[in-house]
């Protein structure tokens, strides 16, 4: 079986998501925010803070170089990473991009009470997503071999959905 590579907006449960299913299927979880934090030995948001998002875009490139022969995973990965031409590229030389989309209304009241995820730090939130969702939902779609509406799905639903699709 091809690596599962999850990919959607904050909030979208790439990451719950994600560890069930690689559960399921017996095999490994990696998670690219934990795995690029790990490695930085600082969380997300200090190395916005310390540095930019370009810096950090970079830093999901160099993962996916370093993961490229990976076999049976289930990767989860962070909002941002099909901003980067070269990321999508990558993600789809590592496995099957399956997209995770939920309704704004899910993703506002998912992230509301978020406080680590730097891009939505500070006025305006929902001003931000919207405009955010705008600008990425067609990179989403673009990049993506599959995907899955998990607006009012449970975790369990949309693990069994890509299981029946794979
Ligand atoms: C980002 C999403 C975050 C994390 C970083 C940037 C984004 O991951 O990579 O804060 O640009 O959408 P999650 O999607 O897991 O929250």
């Amino acid at each position: 079986m091809k690596n599962i590579i999850l990919i959607g907006f904050m909030g979208s449960g790439k990451s719950s998501v994600g560890k069930k299913l690689a559960e399921k299927l017996g095999i490994d979880w990696l998670d690219m925010d934990t795995e690029i934090s790990e490695k930085e030995g600082k969380s997300i948001s200090e190395i916005f803070e310390e540095h930019n998002e370009d810096y950090f875009r970079d830093l999901e490139t160099k993962y996916l170089y370093k993961i490229i022969n990976i076999k049976n995973v289930v990767l989860s990965t962070g909002g941002g990473v099909v901003l980067k031409k070269e990321n999508i590229d990558l993600l789809k030389n590592i496995g099957t991009v399956i997209f995770l989309h939920a309704d704004s209304e899910q993703l506002m009241e998912q992230l509301k009470d978020s406080t680590d995820r730097p891009l939505l730090k500070g006025e305006n939130v929902e001003d931000k997503i919207k405009s955010m969702l705008e600008q990425r939902d067609t990179i989403y779609v673009g990049a993506a071999d599959i995907i899955i509406q998990t607006t009012g799905k449970t975790i369990e639903n949309v693990v069994e959905e890509i299981i029946s699709l794979l």
